[in-house]
């Protein structure tokens, strides 16, 4: 069967495919990268379980080979400029920090030990007013407008002000923070596609160079952000200014664009299921089992990659050492082995367990945060959307083979629609 979560050809609709390859009785094995796709709940939790014997460490190179296959001579330009604004010694790379989700333990648990400070229950509890003016803030108004698109009004703008103000990026600077924010999660999510890396090293280099200097500041006159918190050598063995600015990266691309798709992908299964649309609209109280069941449904990262420390096996299929394993979670939160009837929007269904924030070690660090944000986002939404339906030729899919979810949702009036 031919089948690469690289090519754009499955991007859409991936659920019938994803459904012939949990049916076959090996494991998928990609063409061009070679890569293991693993399709299944329980195998797909089993890898998850499992770091020492399918590590994080090299996996996510797979994800390079797509995004930087054309690199002309801007790119080794932008790259060296990218260099001297994030200040970094390309001889010193070796030795470099490694990111928490590239990391293995026990390197992991120590990296994992730090950034839980900023992420602890009671400290994103208290972003909750916070999100909600932000929320009300991006729709007021939006009630009286014949069409309006929920990404761009409320989807992307929330998780990326909240990160941002999570940081202590300065108001002054918020604008450019979401433009450097964007250049880069394109980049990394594959969303360049059509691109070249230039772009992204130079929206790279300048978020670097800012947030440096933040890190610098704050290292001298603490607050109360989250990069006070990761500096401060009272609170614990504190980051260095290297992992900082890594960790900011993965916040960005692990945490900005998932919560805009949970968000995006909702209002879409709402307005495509209009009785679940009633039923959520008479009792808001099933916001976050809506949350939960999209995020299982249409899981925002598409798969996890990892790659193999030894030989081992899946479903009687042998993987040598060094192999790239993908955990498709897309095609793991629809097995019908774990989930019944899983194809089915249900919002009643138990989805304790889904794998779209992950498992194990590395199960997501913000997820409460990303549940806050898309629990609000709906909250505020879902009154408004009673008489809309989604405009015919008004979503667009983010072009990305790692994330999935709209970069364009346009919603209209139903009676305009009616009307025309
Ligand atoms: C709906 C939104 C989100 C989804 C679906 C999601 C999904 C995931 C998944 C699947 C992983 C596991 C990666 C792996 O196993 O290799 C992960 C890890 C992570 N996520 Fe999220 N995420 C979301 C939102 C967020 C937010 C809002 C943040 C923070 C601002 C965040 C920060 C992280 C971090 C730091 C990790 C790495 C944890 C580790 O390696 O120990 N995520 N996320």
């Amino acid at each position: 069967m031919e089948f690469s979560p690289f090519d754009p050809k499955h991007w859409d609709d991936p659920y019938p495919i994803y459904a012939e390859l949990r049916a076959q009785e090996t494991l998928h094995v990609c063409d061009k990268t070679q890569a293991f796709c693993v399709t299944r709940f329980d195998e797909a939790a089993e890898v998850f379980k499992q770091p020492e014997l399918f590590s994080s460490r090299s996996g996510f190179n797979v994800l390079l080979l797509d995004t930087w296959k054309k690199v002309g001579p801007r790119d080794v330009f932008e790259m060296l400029r990218f260099l001297v604004r994030a200040r970094i010694n390309p001889l010193e790379l070796r030795g470099a920090p490694e990111s928490i989700i590239s990391s293995d333990p026990p390197n992991h648990e120590r990296l994992r030990q730090i950034v839980n400070r900023g992420f602890k229950p009671r400290r994103i509890a208290a972003w909750e007013g916070r999100v909600r003016e932000l929320s009300e803030g991006y729709v007021a108004g939006l009630e009286s407008a014949e069409c309006f698109d929920v990404v761009e009004k409320l989807a992307h703008p929330l998780p990326m002000t909240i990160i941002a103000e999570m940081l202590g990026v300065d108001a002054s600077r918020i604008a450019d923070f979401r433009r450097w924010s964007t250049g880069v999660i394109d980049s990394i999510s594959g969303s360049s596609r059509t691109g070249s890396p230039a772009g992204a090293l130079s929206n790279g280099g300048e978020l670097l160079q800012y947030l440096r200097s933040v890190v610098a500041a704050r290292r001298t006159q603490p607050t109360d952000d989250l990069i006070s918190v990761l500096v401060d050598p009272s609170r614990g063995e504190p980051l260095d200014t290297q992992a900082v600015l890594l960790f900011a990266t993965v916040l960005l691309v692990a945490g900005n664009e998932t919560t805009t798709n949970s968000v995006g992908s909702a209002t879409d299964l709402l307005l495509r299921n209009r009785d679940v649309l009633d039923e959520v609209t008479k009792d808001p109280s099933l916001i976050p089992n809506l949350v939960e069941e999209t995020i299982r449904m249409e899981s925002p990262f598409r798969f996890m990659p990892r790659q193999t420390t030894r030989d081992t096996t899946i479903r009687g299929t042998r993987i040598p050492e060094g192999s790239t394993v993908l955990v498709m979670i897309g095609s793991a939160n629809r097995d019908e082995r774990r989930f019944e009837d899983a194809e089915r929007f249900d919002l009643h269904r138990d989805t304790s367990g889904h794998l779209g924030f992950g498992f194990g070690i590395h199960f997501c660090l913000g997820a409460s945060l990303a549940r806050l944000e898309a629990r609000v986002a709906l909250e505020t939404l879902v009154p408004l959307l009673h008489d809309r339906e989604l405009c015919p030729g008004g979503a667009e899919r983010a072009d990305s083979y790692l994330t999935r979810g709209f970069a364009k949702l346009d919603v209209t009036r139903v009676a305009a629609t009616a009307a025309a």
